[in-house]
């Protein structure tokens, strides 16, 4: 029996593709896992899928997500690479960056070690990792910092809050004086750690220790004043910083001093600060709001609208999920040993990787609040720029990964017992959706089919990212 030669693996036929710059009418032939042609009438595929009428745009990247992190015990993560990038993938995101966190006193060389082997055999979308910098003894800034950067960790996390993450003023500046020196990019998580202590011992003292109090304790102002010493640390060592998961107003507003003056300053926000306010953190004493603890809390709906603007009008570079999964129940998340604890001691952060991308289509693109094509620069072509990996990933192009999603814009109520997540809850229950992904492609292969999930763990591969094209070239 005579084979047909066929020029593509697969042909997505008739699809309306968005990119961050245009919109067109287009076949889309796939080879080898990436992007061969583009363009109508393209010769034929041994697969073939019609996408006549729908939207078909870049797999999402999603550059702020924490899988399988280690935790002061007993608190653990709910999802690990498995069940993380299932859940990615079922989102229509094909692209991970979770954190590689160096314990106080540990080499920075062993956490990402550490972090190779948990991803080992799991993943079933591509990665790659940022590295959290909480112990910049000289050895990690002037030899492992530097040779990681080399190797293809070109992003670093710091934080200026959380007892065993945080660094002081001086060894901020340390470690940007090496984001600058080897091309790094630095991420900022900007709340005052002072501050938070002083007023959660004060709500403490007052027997305010109920979920709800968790935003008294962090509010704007101490994420304000936090982003403009960030801002200004950033000034002295000359170097571009971006801030993450930005909550509101306050701090939206240093960001824009920042860049009126110059600074390449630049931010991401997340689901949270669109979709829930500090209410969903309770009314009354009762803990059901831990599900939605997480830092900066959520703000209010006034705080909501500025963050709309700034999605759209550029303030915003990224939209990420933020996803730092923990089970509402036993075993050992919102509720530590089965107990209702105080704020203090509530883990930190909400689910968000699989539900990211349908919430803002839904409530940003067909609610007429953002274009497609922003749409996709903030969720998938500038975190792939920000973070070294365009345009490989990010972008629907001739040579790019075949990373894709093809729309299904029906309405469906968001229901936890649909995800793919290990996380007994969404913050977005019941929720009306407009759109969910009707397909993911990951290289090629077709991973999320609408109602079945078909990866295999291990088929998604570690990805080395070079330097970050939104920073300055190195000479
Ligand atoms: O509450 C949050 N955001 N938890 C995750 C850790 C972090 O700071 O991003
Ligand atoms: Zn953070
Ligand atoms: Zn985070």
């Amino acid at each position: 029996m005579s084979q047909t030669a066929h020029p593509f693996d697969l042909v997505i036929r008739n699809a309306r593709v968005a990119t961050a710059s245009d919109t067109f009418d287009a076949d889309i032939g796939i080879a080898g896992g990436r992007i061969l042609q583009l363009g109508s009438g393209l010769a034929s595929g041994a697969r073939e899928i019609d996408a006549a009428g729908r939207v078909v745009t870049p797999g999402g990247v999603d550059a702020h997500c924490h899988l399988d992190q280690p935790m002061a015990p007993p608190v653990r993560m709910a999802d690990d690479f498995d069940s993380g990038t299932r859940s990615a993938a079922c989102g229509g995101t094909t692209t991970v960056i979770p954190f590689a966190a160096q314990e106080k006193g540990q080499s920075l060389r062993a956490a990402v070690a550490d972090y190779h082997q948990r991803a080992e055999g799991k993943a079933h979308v591509d990665y790659a990792f940022h590295l959290i910098v909480s112990d910049p003894t000289p050895q990690v800034l002037d030899e492992e910092l530097p040779a990681l950067i080399r190797e293809g960790y070109t992003s670093f996390k710091i934080y200026m809050t959380y007892d065993d993450l945080k660094l002081d003023d001086g060894q901020i500046l340390d470690v940007l004086a090496v984001a600058r020196e080897h091309g790094a990019m630095a991420m900022i998580h900007a709340e005052n750690a002072d501050c938070i202590e002083w007023l959660t011992k004060r709500l403490e003292a007052a027997g305010r220790t109920a979920p709800r109090f968790h935003a008294q304790a962090r509010p704007m102002l101490v994420e304000r004043e936090a982003t403009h010493r960030a801002i200004a640390l950033s000034e002295l060592v000359d170097v571009p910083i971006l801030i993450v998961h930005v909550s509101g107003k306050e701090a939206v507003e240093q960001i824009r001093w920042a860049r009126a003056h110059g600074l390449r300053v630049f931010a991401e926000t997340c689901p949270q600060y669109l979709f829930l306010t500090t209410e969903d953190l309770g009314i009354d004493d009762s803990y059901h709001g831990a599900r939605c603890v997480c830092s900066p809390p959520p703000r209010d709906r006034s705080n909501q609208e500025v963050i709309w603007n700034g999605l759209n009008d550029g303030l915003f570079t990224v939209f990420s999920s933020d996803h730092a999964p923990f089970r509402y129940d036993a075993p050992e998340g919102k509720k530590p040993g089965g107990e209702e604890v105080a704020f203090r001691h509530i883990p930190n952060g909400i689910p968000g990787l699989e539900t990211r991308l349908p919430l803002l289509y839904s409530e940003g693109v067909l609610a007429g609040r953002m274009s497609l094509n922003r749409f996709v620069e903030l969720t998938s072509t500038n975190p792939a720029k920000a973070y070294g990996l365009h345009p490989r990933k990010g972008t629907i192009a001739v040579g790019s990964d075949a990373d894709l999603v093809v729309w299904d814009e029906r309405e469906r109520v968001l229901r936890n017992a649909d995800l793919h997540h290990d996380v007994d809850y969404t913050p977005y229950e019941g929720r009306m959706l407009r759109a969910w992904p009707g397909l993911t492609l990951a290289r090629g292969e077709v991973v999320w089919d609408g109602r079945e999930f078909h990866a295999r763990a291990g088929r998604g591969q570690f990805l080395r990212c070079d330097a970050p094209s939104l920073l300055p070239r190195r000479a």
